[in-house]
């Protein structure tokens, strides 16, 4: 499969994504707490194949193997995520050694194998004791926060040049607190707006921290799509800018510019707001979007039913309706393989926030098919993978050609992995993986990304 790529910058980043809770198993190792997601893969009923990911993909015991794999590829960067309670097992308080020495051993395997280790935070899974007292409904969780990014730093600010304090606050919000499509499962709807500013509060301290600690590179990894109104009626074009204003601009604005874009809405958030937007807006080195599909939006009509939406149980009466995307393919996970809405999102950003806008890097694309090894070759043809980010990074060539400042790309994810809801089915990897035998098999995307890389340098 040859799908070409044009020619990127020579010190282009090329990296791959995963995270702790989605491919390290072993819970209750070395003392680890549980989280918020452990707790939610044993409701019945949460997770769609009964899943849970006590074992995933094994990543805590197999993680030299999985180092190796990255060095084939030859990959500059690996962003995964710490486990918070690995390090603190109630939250806070008590430092887990042992937690900790493992992310100091997987920092050292991936220098070792000239890979820029990139840590995030947090990246969903809420320690349990936190999210029993009411997880990021409550300021406490982001002053904990604080307190766990600089144990975190402390241990390996010497040696990790990228940082990410929290992984897309938009999803935990909307998915986890407004609709209980993910943990803690709770479908407060609007009431779960301080979640919200808690995790952008937290973002915020944790910057903070980080570089009292000594941290270099500080950025987050946030989810942003194009808002596409259904029609030009005013009534769409109405729902569609509220819809943009709840999942992009709700968590950019703060960031970017230390202003809530609805003043109506920020007098719905707890606490000194006012002060807090002076700590959430402190200056980052980068910027991280994770990209995977425009939204098209529109009324709802009459009243909308609730209903299934790309995978997601969407609650009745929203003030907005979500419709299908026609006209293009459309990945496993049903997602609308839209390539050129990289680079309309990334133009719009850099519009919307002009010099504000820091360096941006792609810290997430990617697409689920479920391409399985040919039981002749072993081989695994992929070449709908690689059609996919070949267009998406023809996408962001395009956007750097108009002038937006990007330095890096990295595909989610390196291994087949625990998709949160939908549990083992949607695999995203560029190497499969066998849950029974847990062996891992390079795909032809691999192969391709690998040569796009050594291309690229
Ligand atoms: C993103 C998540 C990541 C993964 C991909 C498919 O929203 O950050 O963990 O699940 O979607």
């Amino acid at each position: 499969m040859t799908a070409s790529v044009p020619a990127f910058p020579a010190d282009f980043l090329w990296g791959v994504s995963a995270s702790a809770f989605q491919i390290e198993g072993s819970p209750t190792a070395d003392g680890r707490g549980p989280s918020s997601w452990d707790a939610f893969t044993r409701e019945p009923g949460r997770i769609k194949d009964g899943s849970h990911a006590d074992v995933a993909t094994d990543h805590y015991r197999r993680y030299r193997e999985d180092v190796a794999l990255m060095a084939g590829l030859g990959v500059g960067a690996y962003r995964f995520s710490v486990s918070w309670s690995r390090v603190l097992p109630d939250g806070h308080g008590q430092v887990n050694r042992k937690g900790l020495d493992f992310y100091d051993r997987l920092v050292d395997a991936l220098c070792t194998a000239g890979i820029a280790p990139v840590p995030t935070l947090f990246h969903w899974d809420t320690p349990l004791a936190l999210e029993e007292k009411g997880g990021w409904l409550t300021r406490d969780t982001a002053e904990r926060f604080a307190q766990y990014a600089s144990v975190v730093a402390e241990r390996l600010a010497d040696r990790v040049p990228m940082w990410i304090t929290i992984n897309e606050p938009a999803e935990v919000t909307l998915l986890g607190y407004g609709i209980g499509e993910h943990a803690p499962g709770k479908g407060l709807v609007f009431d779960a707006l301080p979640a919200a500013h808690h995790q952008l509060l937290a973002h915020g301290l944790g910057v903070q921290a980080l570089r009292a600690a000594g941290a270099r590179q500080i950025g987050i990894a946030a989810s942003h799509s194009p808002v596409w109104p259904a029609s030009d009626s005013a009534e769409d074009r109405g729902a569609a800018e509220l819809y943009d204003l709840l999942t992009n601009r709700l968590f950019a604005d703060p960031v970017l510019t230390g202003a809530y874009p609805d003043e109506g809405l920020a007098s719905l958030l707890p606490g000194p707001v006012a002060e807090d937007l002076k700590t959430i807006s402190a200056p980052l080195d980068w910027y991280g979007i994770n990209y995977y599909n425009p939204m098209l939006v529109g009324a709802p009509q009459p009243a909308s039913p609730a209903g299934e939406f790309g995978g997601i149980e969407i609650p009745a009466d929203l003030p907005f309706a979500f419709r299908p995307i026609e006209g293009c393919e459309h990945t496993d996970f049903g997602w609308p393989v839209v390539p050129d809405g990289l680079r309309e999102l990334l133009v719009r950003l850099r519009e919307r926030y002009g010099d504000r806008l820091p360096p941006l890097y792609i810290t997430e694309n990617g697409c689920s098919y479920a391409d399985a090894p040919d039981p002749v070759t072993g081989r695994i043809a992929d070449d709908r993978r690689i059609e996919y980010h070949a267009g998406h990074l023809a996408a962001l060539h395009r956007a750097m050609a108009q002038g937006v400042d990007v330095r890096g790309y990295f595909i989610w994810s390196i291994l087949d992995n625990f998709e949160w809801a939908e549990g083992y089915r949607q695999r995203f990897g560029l190497v499969h993986v066998d849950y029974e035998t847990l062996e891992r098999t390079p795909k032809e995307s691999y192969a391709w990304y690998r040569d796009v890389i050594k291309g690229g340098r």
